[in-house]
């Protein structure tokens, strides 16, 4: 094997060959996310979207986040709810339950948990239950805003307040339109409602304005707008929860504009219009955990009814994604083919993360110092405990002059 000696001297010398590379893998600290996981502990510590209000209704459903099976619903009174699935009496799932105005009624034995768990029947015992006091289907705090259900899946004496978003004070007319089937990866509405990779890489994607040149602009098709085919000049800055960074360009018809997008702690994006309209973003993005290799791309905009945010967007011209074959999808890639085209985790060990990557390493390097300081005790960056905290939000497009 290493008798090179025995080679004709005019052969080529192999180098970087693949035989013989070392075995390479994810960066775990940052990509195991079920209960006890240094970053599963670490996102608990926030409240979680976990699906768009309209689609949380009296129709109970399986929901998996954080590598938890749980089930979502409403309650006749309007109340959203998230419990464990498994009837606490003798474990069938509440998913077969009917919901009552107060809470949702088990198939099997008709025991009924209202959305903070309390038993409220045991139709089977004597006199409904005398003990049922004492039994308690476990469950999550949830509550609503922005058009979403948010969740608290930590432990409760570290419940932090769901802040306010200064970008997201409806102006007049206005209304919020909440999306949970991860359109951000594939603007699909019947893509996939669950994308088979890892949080982190849509997490990752919001600090690379790079790939807005590369895989969106000037590759295979404008995603877009035109106006990204110029590289942009970018800057990247920390801010308290998070990290921005600044793209500006100099376009052709001498106009010059600078872009603005915030990544906050853990998993929080505000990329503004991607038609490069001026202004400040009116949306929030969210890649929430699913399991350790599955995600889901919520988010919420603030608009006025009846405007189609991607009019105008190349992508509005394209055949939908899901239609779309597998030689289209190579031919015309977008954030989807290239994530998912990761891996279900990525291999971090072999990433050779480069100069253009510097607001992608940022990030990392508060969520493992985050991560960490979860695990020593403390509370991590972007929590607060003040009652109507507000998270300032820098996004935008400006144009100079
Ligand atoms: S298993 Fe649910 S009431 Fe018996
Ligand atoms: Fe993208």
């Amino acid at each position: 094997m290493d008798d090179m000696s025995a080679a004709p001297a005019t052969r080529p010398k192999l180098e970087g060959v693949a035989y013989g590379r070392p075995q390479q893998h994810p960066n775990d600290t940052l990509t195991r996310v079920g209960p006890g996981a240094p970053c599963g502990e670490y996102m608990r510590r926030f409240w979680q979207p976990v699906l768009a209000s309209r689609n949380v209704t009296t129709r109970p459903r399986e929901i998996r986040i954080l590598g938890e099976d749980l089930l979502v619903f409403r309650d006749g009174s309007g109340r959203p709810g998230l419990l464990y699935p498994r009837c606490m009496h003798r474990g069938t799932t509440l998913l077969y339950g009917h919901v009552e105005p107060d809470g949702i009624r088990c198939c099997y034995h008709g025991w009924k948990f209202a959305v903070d768990g309390t038993c409220l029947d045991q139709p089977c015992e004597p006199n409904g239950g005398l003990n049922r006091d004492a039994a308690r289907q476990p469950w999550y705090p949830v509550q609503e805003k922005y058009g979403l259900v948010w969740a608290y899946m930590g432990p409760p004496d570290r419940m932090p307040v769901l802040p306010d978003f200064d970008n997201m004070e409806l102006e007049e007319g206005e209304e919020y339109f909440a999306g949970d089937n991860s359109m951000g990866a594939h603007g699909d509405p019947n893509g996939p409602e669950v994308v088979p990779y890892s949080w982190l890489h849509m997490n990752d994607n919001v600090m690379d304005p790079f790939h807005v040149q590369v895989l969106h602009s000037t590759f295979s098709v404008v995603h877009f707008v035109k106006e990204f085919e110029v590289m942009p000049t970018v800057d990247f800055e920390y801010i308290t929860n998070g990290v921005i960074y600044k793209a500006y360009r100099k376009l052709d018809d001498g106009r010059e504009v600078d872009r603005i997008s915030t990544w906050m702690a853990p998993n929080i994006m505000s990329v503004p219009s991607v038609l490069l309209t001026h202004g400040r973003s009116n949306g929030l993005g969210f890649s929430v955990p699913v399991d350790d290799s599955h995600s889901r791309i919520l988010m919420t905009m603030r608009m006025k009814p009846n405007v189609d945010f991607r009019r105008g967007a190349g992508l509005a011209n394209m055949k939908p994604w899901s239609q779309m074959t597998f030689e289209e999808h190579q031919d015309a890639p977008g954030d989807y083919e290239a994530q998912a085209g990761q891996g279900p985790i990525s291999l971090h060990s072999e990433e050779h993360l480069a100069t253009s990557d510097r607001g992608v390493a940022m990030q990392r390097r508060m969520l493992e110092k985050d991560i960490k300081a979860v695990m020593e005790g403390a509370d991590p960056t972007g929590v607060y405990f003040d009652e109507g905290h507000v998270i300032h939000v820098p996004s935008g497009n400006f144009y100079r002059g």
